[in-house]
């Protein structure tokens, strides 16, 4: 056990609204961070506003700011235990419970599946079945989604709807299309109300679609980010009003539950990286500068051709697909500061002229990959050079493209926080089409078998990621700019005070799910919609 308080690494940072940024970014759209300034002004809503949640929270709080534990940084990378399907199915009991676990290389009290943050990763390929035994240890109920499986959201299925009682457990079970498209997917609670506070206490893990035929990599990592604040106790803490509305932001930001792990490679090789944002708010721009990084796919889109990127931008609940081609030398992958706004409009502020400095450090080291050693003859095939790729990359399909399809319907959806739309008299509503979240009613019912285009807009000061459960959609124009090739996501942003057009179409699954936006408090506070196919 180290000593209780050396600070190894840089303290985190006590000003969650006001961390510092990266230098200047290559996105054209970077504004006005969450500000100080727009913290206090909200502090005194905070204040008045509700008591936070209610959500009869299990962890003991201390009441904030305390003495905060500093991250434990420079640990090995750790990975998260697998479990792979064999013969066209898999197993898995997922227990959803407290404990003690390693976090930020701190004893935390959080929750986990099965003991873990992340939980286990699931590997599968297109047409298996998945079966998971959810059961729940927490003291709240809970249940499961696959974010982003291509699956039925009926019965025992992607059904969200389910809820599991403290004590109790559900099956699951998943049954994936012949052609389910492989990639990056995961898993986490979805009972409305308190997605949130159990995705931030550490409920989520990975699922990964196997492809058709195997990219030649030499190692393979996932690497699952999340974010999370404990006080000086190790507890999760409890966040305020505030905070929900404006999405929280953990002080830690962890991959798979360690504070800038660090690993190892030679030069010359290639390694394939499964990245899942999974933080509950935090939009995270990554870039690993002085290694080549190509993407191979987005969410459950894929690229015949990976392209060359330097930055990859992963919203709340996207994944990316990426090899990494190592040269010599030590890399940080970072996340630079992105500014999605705030909630200074809602407050009748505007966004108003200052804040412009730009953010002052480099954004926040998330890993480091240490690239040195020999690639001549080795005795280790890891460290042998690989061959180039093969171009296009064999067994990926030409991506489906709606462009050109028959639209059956079109649709508006406005994304809107903001004063006084509360409906259940909140100062602050958070809506889709101007209604919160109510299980009971369907808000869009959609023909089986057609494609619909849908414009999804967002009238509020800050940036909301749009999701839709079950079908993947393609985006078909940004700030009215046509993409230029099929481009599928299944959690979109819509920028403040923006516009996107996404096609979608409702093929094979039919039945009742969601689209909500995932800044999981503004989900939780009723951004979330029930869309019935059939
Ligand atoms: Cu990742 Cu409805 O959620
Ligand atoms: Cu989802
Ligand atoms: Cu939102």
């Amino acid at each position: 056990m180290p000593p209780a308080n050396p600070p190894s690494g840089p303290p985190s940072d006590p000003q969650p609204f006001s961390q510092p940024g990266p230098p200047p970014s290559p996105r054209p759209k970077v504004r006005r961070p969450i500000s100080r300034r727009s913290a206090l002004l909200l502090g005194g809503l905070g204040a008045a506003g509700t008591a936070a949640g209610g959500a009869g929270l299990w962890w003991t709080l201390a009441s904030r700011p305390t003495s905060r534990t500093a991250p434990e940084t420079g640990a090995e990378l750790s990975q998260p235990s697998e479990l792979r399907s064999a013969g066209g199915r898999l197993e898995v009991r997922l227990d959803a419970g407290p404990g003690q676990f390693q976090l930020a290389g701190r004893q935390a009290r959080a929750l986990g599946y099965n003991g873990g943050i992340p939980g286990p990763t699931l590997r599968l390929r297109p047409g298996d079945v998945l079966s998971v035994r959810l059961a729940n240890s927490l003291d709240q109920p809970t249940n499961l989604h696959v974010h982003g499986l291509h699956v039925s959201p009926e019965g025992s299925g992607d059904n969200v709807f389910v809820m599991v009682n403290p004590g109790a457990a559900h099956d699951y079970e998943y049954r994936l299309p012949a052609d389910h498209p492989p990639g990056v997917f995961w898993y986490h609670p979805h009972h409305h109300g308190m997605v949130a506070d159990q995705i931030f206490a550490g409920l989520f893990g990975a699922i990964i679609v196997e492809d058709a035929e195997p990219v030649p990599v030499s190692t393979e990592r996932v690497l699952v980010v999340s974010d999370t604040t404990l006080d000086g106790g190790g507890n999760v803490v409890r966040v305020s009003q505030m905070e929900r509305m404006l999405g929280r932001e953990g002080e830690l930001v962890l991959v798979n539950g360690q504070s800038n792990p660090e690993f190892t490679a030679v030069p010359g090789t290639r390694e394939r990286w499964r990245i899942i944002n999974a933080c509950v708010a935090r939009y995270l721009s990554l870039r690993l500068d002085g290694q080549q990084l190509q993407l191979l796919g987005m969410d459950s889109g894929r690229y015949r051709t990976p392209s060359d990127v330097e930055e990859l931008f992963l919203i709340p609940g996207n994944r990316a697909d990426v090899l990494v081609t190592t040269a010599a030398g030590d890399s940080i992958l970072r996340a630079a500061y992105y500014d999605r706004g705030s909630m200074a409009g809602m407050m009748g502020q505007g966004r108003g002229p200052g804040q412009t400095g730009r953010p002052d450090t480099a954004g926040t080291a998330l890993a480091t990959l240490r690239v040195a050693g020999s690639t001549e003859p080795s005795p280790s095939p890891s460290a042998s050079p690989l061959p180039p790729l093969q171009l296009p990359l064999p067994g990926v399909p030409e991506p489906d493209d709606l462009r050109t399809a028959a639209v059956a319907a079109r649709r508006q959806l406005t994304l809107s926080s903001g004063m006084g739309m509360g409906m259940g008299g909140g100062m602050m509503g958070f809506t889709i089409n101007g209604r919160e979240f109510n299980a009971a009613r369907t808000d869009t019912t959609v023909t089986a078998g057609t494609v619909e285009e849908w414009t999804l807009t967002n009238p509020s000061p800050m940036d909301h990621p749009f999701h839709l459960h079950v079908w993947p959609m393609q985006v078909i124009e940004e700030g009215g700019q046509a993409l230029p090739r099929p481009e599928w996501r299944d959690v979109v942003n819509i920028p403040a005070q923006g516009r996107v057009k996404v096609r979608v179409a409702f093929r094979d699954f039919a039945g009742r799910s969601v689209y909500h936006c995932h800044i999981l408090d503004h989900e939780d506070l009723g951004m979330m919609g029930v869309i019935e196919v059939r």
